[in-house]
């Protein structure tokens, strides 16, 4: 698999500086004050009702621990049945409740590393999400001794480390691993994985692209990653091996100056500048190391790292300041990884660095953070760039806002309160996250390595919202060093209680509906759809307004084809709608799942009107979803700005959920219309029915009374001949193997033309299929179906 990251912008490009002008009445040192963690009744309940569990736990746990050892190993095939609404069970019951009462409701992933919980209505441990007993030194962090009523820059605390985590967290964790299975399995992981970095040569140096391409962002993220467990991994142990590693990794990136097999390797450069990502990335790996491993370093050594991290770090930092670097007025991942990287790469060596670098770079750093990188979720909470660039950006924004708390003593300096809608940015990455992988829209980003979503625990933390921590500590992402102290173990509840199965993420910046049949069955059903501007996404969009993906069954049956060629030329130019961007396949509008007119590319300035309801059903407690026969949710598009002709979309749950709708609606279309779905499904067309199988499971496509003329076809994963072609010397299309295009062309007409398409998963032992009503989209109602 080739490895793409962003792309290089022009420094000072006018269109970036014109995006998010900085937040009026904004004030980047206004101290935060984390809320007081509520004491619930959970408290009077939950103490002692968890000792007995603990107590179980630790006696049936002796006796068949051997038994979840051998389990364990397994990690794929939920065989599940039964669908959304029950059935009876992913997993071995008694195997379940011995894991249940260690504490570790999902102990398994899927095929697609997803947690299977235990089906079962036995709701006991299943409470309303809580951060327990705050005072219980057993399940909670200890209070930092330094804490500031005036937190400030100037006055950092006297220990280290100072980034991320502090001493008085990295001494307690032993004590709180040994109670909390998802913290000792998550160190197991850790210390598995550092192993295995250590026995690898240092990470070569190779650009992808050139220095101004993709640069050396895999690379130093991978440096970064392996930075990252080894000082964990020394923090824990105190094996001074994990030092001499950490600094044969350190000596490796400097050296990569001397790398000629490209000439336009900059030796004067090697961070990278020219791709800034790399270098931010490389400085807050430096600075890890020199602040984690601080006692440990020779003072030759010390005076080394900190040399490298002003010379190819910080020094760019100043420079990419005073010519106000593109990066510093977006919100999205530029700002809160460039940033990141230069404020750790500070506040690792004030007070031992004489050359005053950071004197004024600090302070710019984070100012310019407080009012750009924390506008990455928009009002709604969504990311402003993609589901995946969200990832980076999120990353970059919990290292920065959780090194300043510990290094000032509580401040964050603006970082969680300047954006007030930051709180729900968690909620959007769980609705973005399907049965089976994101509903990934977009540009899909490079390689993640040191980049997580285990934001969500820092979020759930900061913001005290123990739903986020609950939801994340059960994903296969967790077991990440960052995890281990940004985790909070005093949570306590399901985070599925209470939680409402659909959600509009209701601003115009980024406009989309996800609805699902449950939270916690990965066999069950879930559809997203997008209609919202094309434009605003950090060249990282699509043209895609009624774009949606569907899963059931624990598969894919509607996907997307994610980024095409991060080096093509003039890829990430600009979202105008004559940019070369929307002529590759992948992000042109037939490379959707949606309609296209004549294989026409959608206006770039459309402003679809969406309309959204829902029976508003929630899941409690339980992991099994009892769904009334009247549950229901839809969400309608008016795209006739996107076509500049009369289009209507609208998509919905019918029959308690068990089925899809699919309805458009074009008035006097002038031209052929095409309706496109991309799918990794075998398709065997039946009469109206389109059969689709994948991984032996089944879906039918059904077209009900369609209009004369109008059949199904199956065709490559390629424009069709009417759409905008490839210009000339421009880089080809990606292959999409193994993707087949269901579609229908739809002729033209004076009239109204309504197309219906119903989605029935051939779930085991269901057959009570129906066949909705014809009922325009504007009289679309929770009950008109
Ligand atoms: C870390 O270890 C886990 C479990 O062994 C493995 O699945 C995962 O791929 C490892 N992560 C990396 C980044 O190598
Ligand atoms: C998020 O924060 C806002 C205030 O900024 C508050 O009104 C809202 O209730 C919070 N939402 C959640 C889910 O905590
Ligand atoms: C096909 O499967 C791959 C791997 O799971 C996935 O990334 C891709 O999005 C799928 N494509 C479609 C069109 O569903
Ligand atoms: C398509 O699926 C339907 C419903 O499952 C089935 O009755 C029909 O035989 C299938 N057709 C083909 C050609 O497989």
């Amino acid at each position: 698999m080739s490895t793409y990251s962003d792309s290089q912008r022009p420094l000072g490009d006018v269109r970036y500086n014109q995006i998010n002008a900085s937040t009026p009445g904004y004030d980047p040192y206004t101290s935060y004050k984390p809320p007081k963690k509520r004491r619930s009744k959970w408290l009077v309940i939950g103490l002692p009702l968890l000792i007995i569990l603990i107590i179980i736990g630790a006696v049936v746990g002796g006796v068949l621990g051997s038994r979840k050892g051998s389990s364990n190993t397994s990690s794929s095939g939920s065989g599940g049945s039964g669908g959304s609404n029950g059935g009876s069970g992913n997993v071995d019951g008694a195997h379940s409740s011995i894991l249940h009462q260690q504490g570790r409701f999902a102990y398994t992933t899927d095929a697609y590393f997803n947690p299977v919980y235990p089906s079962t209505t036995d709701t006991a441990q299943f409470a309303t999400p809580t951060f327990v007993d705050a005072n219980n030194p057993s399940i909670n962090w200890p209070d930092d001794t330094f804490t500031s009523s005036s937190p400030s820059l100037a006055n950092l605390r006297p220990d280290r480390p100072r980034l991320i985590a502090g001493k008085h967290k990295i001494n307690a964790l032993p004590t709180l691993m040994a109670g909390d299975p998802y913290l000792k399995g998550w160190h197991d992981i850790i210390m598995n994985n550092a192993t295995v970095y250590s026995n690898l040569p240092p990470v070569v140096h190779v650009f992808d692209g050139g220095p101004s391409g993709s640069g050396i962002l895999d690379p130093a993220r991978e440096v970064k990653q392996r930075i990252k467990h080894f000082a964990y991994a020394y923090v824990m142990t105190s094996d001074t091996a994990w030092v001499d590693r950490t600094w044969r990794e350190l000596q490796n990136a400097v050296t990569w100056a001397s790398d000629t097999s490209n000439p336009d390797n900059d030796p004067a450069d090697q961070w990278n500048s020219k791709h800034f990502l790399d270098l931010a990335e490389l400085t807050a790996a430096y600075a890890i190391a020199y602040d984690w491993l601080y006692d440990q370093w020779t003072t030759d050594q010390r005076n080394t790292i900190r040399s490298n991290i002003v010379t190819y770090g910080l020094t760019f930092g100043v420079a990419a300041y005073s010519q106000n670097a593109f990066w510093q007025s977006v919100n999205g991942n530029w700002n809160c990884v460039s940033n990141a990287g230069l404020i750790m790469g500070c506040i690792a060596i004030q007070g031992d660095d004489d050359s005053g670098i950071c004197n004024t770079l600090l302070n710019q750093a984070l100012t310019n953070a407080a009012a750009n990188c924390v506008n990455v979720p928009t009002p709604s909470g969504s990311g402003s760039e993609t589901p995946n660039y969200w990832y980076f950006a999120l990353t970059g924004w919990s290292e920065l806002t959780s090194t300043l708390q510990l290094a000032t003593g509580g401040g964050d300096f603006g970082m969680l309160t300047n954006n007030p809608s930051f709180n729900l940015t968690a909620l959007y990455h769980m609705y973005v996250t399907g049965m089976t992988s994101l509903f990934d829209y977009g540009d899909h980003g490079p390689n993640k390595f040191s980049t997580t979503d285990n934001c969500l625990f820092y979020i759930g933390s900061a913001y005290n919202i123990p739903m986020y921590t609950l939801w994340q500590r059960d994903r296969f992402t967790a077991a990440e060093p960052w995890s281990m102290f940004w985790y909070d173990p005093g949570v306590s509840g399901a985070w599925w209680d209470g939680l409402a199965l659909d959600k509009l993420f209701d601003d115009d910046e980024t406009r989309w509906g996800s609805m699902r049949t449950s939270w916690t069955d990965n066999d069950g059903m879930y559809v997203a759809m997008r209609a919202s501007k094309l434009t605003g996404h950090q060249t990282h969009g699509d043209l895609d307004g009624g774009d949606f993906v569907l899963d059931a069954l624990g598969e894919r049956w509607a996907g997307e084809l994610g980024s095409a060629d991060y080096l093509g030329n003039g890829y990430f130019s600009s979202e105008a709608q004559d940019s070369v961007r929307w002529l590759w396949y992948r992000k042109m509008t037939e490379g959707q799942n949606t309609l296209s007119i004549a294989g026409a590319n959608q206006n770039v300035n459309a402003q679809p009107v969406v309309k959204f309801d829902s029976s508003g059903t929630a899941q409690g407690s339980s992991t099994v979803m009892d769904i009334p026969t009247d549950s229901t949710a839809y969400m309608t598009a008016d795209l006739s700005t996107n076509y500049g002709q009369n289009i209507k979309r609208g998509i919905r749950f019918f029959n308690g959920r068990r089925q899809v709708l699919l309805q458009d609606e074009l008035a006097g279309v002038n031209a052929v219309t095409y309706w496109r779905m991309h799918t990794n499904a075998t398709v065997t067309i039946d009469g109206n029915n389109a059969n689709l199988s994948l991984n032996g499971k089944n879906l039918q496509v059904q077209l009900i009374s369609p209009p004369t003329g109008v059949s199904w076809a199956t065709v490559e994963p390629v424009r069709t001949a009417d759409a905008p072609q490839l210009q000339t010397g421009q880089e080809a299309d990606q292959p999409n193997p193994g993707v087949t295009v269901l579609s229908l062309s739809i002729p033209a007409s004076a009239d109204t033309t309504t197309i219906q398409v119903i989605f029935n998963p051939q779930w085991d032992g269901f057959s009570s299929f129906n066949t909705p009503a014809l009922v325009a989209l504007d009289a679309w109602s929770l009950t008109s179906h």
